[in-house]
């Protein structure tokens, strides 16, 4: 185990070689493709040897106490995937932010203030005890699976050597050396530019779904695919939407527009689909040939309402969220007040005002 001062001098390194990429302007990107010679980026070499880690009775010695710590050291930080403060967040790049982990209370009902939902169920608790995140303390295990929570690392959906994936995530077969397999393959998706200051996510710059994105989270919720597998929920989690949703979707332009969006222009990253044609720049409504997916209503990492929600699901009114428990307020995809559930982009039902949808259509 390194000394604090010594894994500090070493962050310091790190940041310097970064920082000396990108200031020499030589090519910092494709940091993950480089093959050998980045070995040092993560793992603590031989001094004497070249090129050779160090490896201890648990395997190769990380820069970092566990394999999520040595990733935020460069993916850390104001404009990473773990920003310091989860009262401004870095820009909205897809995957939403572990930052809302930080939140005292995410819970924004009407009992947000009697019954306070710590960060912890804002999404993914990944173990990166360096930045203050740790094991999910309510879920042992992955719902709908049997993923260990306090294995929940970064590197159990990325692939830390880098692979020609979406977002590098990890394709079906062994994963973190051999201890747990994935069944799945990787899905088939387009990202927008993962970590540029300037990047950031918009209804004509967006992660592009094309496939497979609920049969991966089933890796590890394996009975979510199934509709009556989302316990509390049910609701289909996959498969092609039908001319009712198709047709809501496009002319739902928000609750002062119910009825007056088009088609080329409806689409709102904050209800992704998944379609084979789909483009990061594309503004157009679902087709016969999209599908619902577990990320057309969650964020991959999380987002600061409960569940990793895409919006808040236990709100009323979405242009009011973060009021109740002071937390983030996911921005609203439309202008005005009183801005129901998004459920309504696919639903016309505006029953139960009042209420937020899974008042009544969840346990
Ligand atoms: C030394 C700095 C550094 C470390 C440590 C690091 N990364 Fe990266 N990462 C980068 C840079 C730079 C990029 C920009 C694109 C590239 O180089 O591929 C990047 C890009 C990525 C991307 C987006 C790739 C894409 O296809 O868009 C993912 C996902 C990622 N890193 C995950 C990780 C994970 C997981 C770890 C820990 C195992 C990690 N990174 C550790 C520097 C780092
Ligand atoms: C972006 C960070 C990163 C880089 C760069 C990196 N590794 Fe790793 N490596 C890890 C992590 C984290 C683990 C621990 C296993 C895990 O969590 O998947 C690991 C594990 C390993 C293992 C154990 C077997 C396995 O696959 O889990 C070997 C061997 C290894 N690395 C070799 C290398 C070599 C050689 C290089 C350079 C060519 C390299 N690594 C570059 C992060 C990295
Ligand atoms: C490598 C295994 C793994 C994969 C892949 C995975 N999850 Fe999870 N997930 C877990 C574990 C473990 C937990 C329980 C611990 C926690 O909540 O952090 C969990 C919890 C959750 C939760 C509840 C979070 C909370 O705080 O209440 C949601 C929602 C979720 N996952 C959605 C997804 C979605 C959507 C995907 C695909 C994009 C996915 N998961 C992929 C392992 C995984
Ligand atoms: C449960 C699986 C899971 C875990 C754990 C996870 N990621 Fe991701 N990550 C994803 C998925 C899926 C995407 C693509 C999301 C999208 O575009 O909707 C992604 C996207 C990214 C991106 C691209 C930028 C963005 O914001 O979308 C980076 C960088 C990244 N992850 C780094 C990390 C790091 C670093 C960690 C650990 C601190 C981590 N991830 C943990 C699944 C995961
Ligand atoms: C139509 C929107 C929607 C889709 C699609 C969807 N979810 Fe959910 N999910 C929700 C809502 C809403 C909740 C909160 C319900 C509740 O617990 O009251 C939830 C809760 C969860 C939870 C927490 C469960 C718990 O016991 O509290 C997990 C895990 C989860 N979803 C995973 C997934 C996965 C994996 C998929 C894809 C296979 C998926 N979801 C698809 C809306 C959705
Ligand atoms: C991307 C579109 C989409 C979104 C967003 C969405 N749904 Fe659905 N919903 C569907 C589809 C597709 C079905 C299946 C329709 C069918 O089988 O006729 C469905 C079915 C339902 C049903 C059962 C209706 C029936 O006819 O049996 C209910 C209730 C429901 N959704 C509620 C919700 C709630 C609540 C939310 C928000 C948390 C939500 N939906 C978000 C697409 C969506
Ligand atoms: C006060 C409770 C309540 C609230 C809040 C509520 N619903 Fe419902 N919803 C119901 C009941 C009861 C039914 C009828 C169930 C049945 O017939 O099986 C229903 C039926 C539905 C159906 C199926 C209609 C059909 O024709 O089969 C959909 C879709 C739906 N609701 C969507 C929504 C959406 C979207 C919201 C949020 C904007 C919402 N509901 C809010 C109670 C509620």
């Amino acid at each position: 185990m390194p000394s604090r001062l010594q894994f500090q001098v070493r962050i310091l390194t790190v940041l310097l070689i970064v920082l000396a990429g990108f200031a020499a302007g030589t090519p910092t990107r494709a940091f993950h493709q480089q093959g050998v010679g980045n070995c040092n980026g993560c793992h603590i070499m031989h001094a004497s040897e070249d090129g050779q880690i160090i490896w201890v009775t648990d395997g190769p010695l990380l820069l970092a106490p566990t394999a999520s710590d040595v990733c935020l050291i460069c993916h850390g930080g104001a404009d990473g995937v773990m920003g310091p403060n989860p009262l401004g967040p870095p820009p909205e790049r897809g995957a939403g932010n572990f930052t809302f982990q930080l939140e005292d209370n995410v819970n924004d009902a009407p009992d947000g203030l009697t019954n306070p939902v710590g960060g912890h169920a804002s999404g993914h608790s990944v173990i990166a005890p360096t930045f203050g995140l740790g094991r999910d303390p309510d879920r042992l295990y992955s719902p709908g699976g049997n993923f260990p929570s306090d294995r929940l690392e970064c590197t159990s959906c990325h692939d830390p050597h880098g692979n020609r994936n979406f977002r590098m995530l990890h394709g079906a077969g062994p994963i973190q050396g051999g201890q747990f397999t994935f069944f799945y393959p990787a899905p088939e998706a387009v990202g927008i530019d993962c970590c540029s200051p300037s990047s950031r996510e918009a209804v004509d710059n967006h992660t592009a779904y094309r496939s497979g994105m609920s049969q991966w989270c089933a890796n590890c919720h394996g009975n979510y695919l199934d509709e009556n597998g989302h316990v509390d929920f049910q609701h289909p989690t996959d498969g092609f939407l039908e001319s009712g949703e198709i047709n809501q979707y496009n002319r739902y332009a928000g609750a002062s527009s119910p009825g007056g969006g088009t088609a080329a222009s409806a689409y709102i990253p904050q209800v992704a689909f998944e379609d084979p044609a789909m483009t990061v720049g594309s503004t157009a409504g679902p087709l016969s040939t999209s599908r619902i997916m577990c990320l057309t209503c969650h964020r991959a990492h999380g987002s600061s309402a409960r569940e990793g929600g895409r919006w808040d699901f236990y709100v009323n009114d979405i242009s009011q969220d973060g009021l109740v428990s002071g937390s983030y307020p996911l921005p609203s995809p439309y202008s005005g007040g009183n801005q129901s559930q998004l459920c309504r982009k696919c639903h016309n039902q505006n029953h139960g005002r009042g209420q937020a949808c899974v008042a009544c259509h969840a346990n």
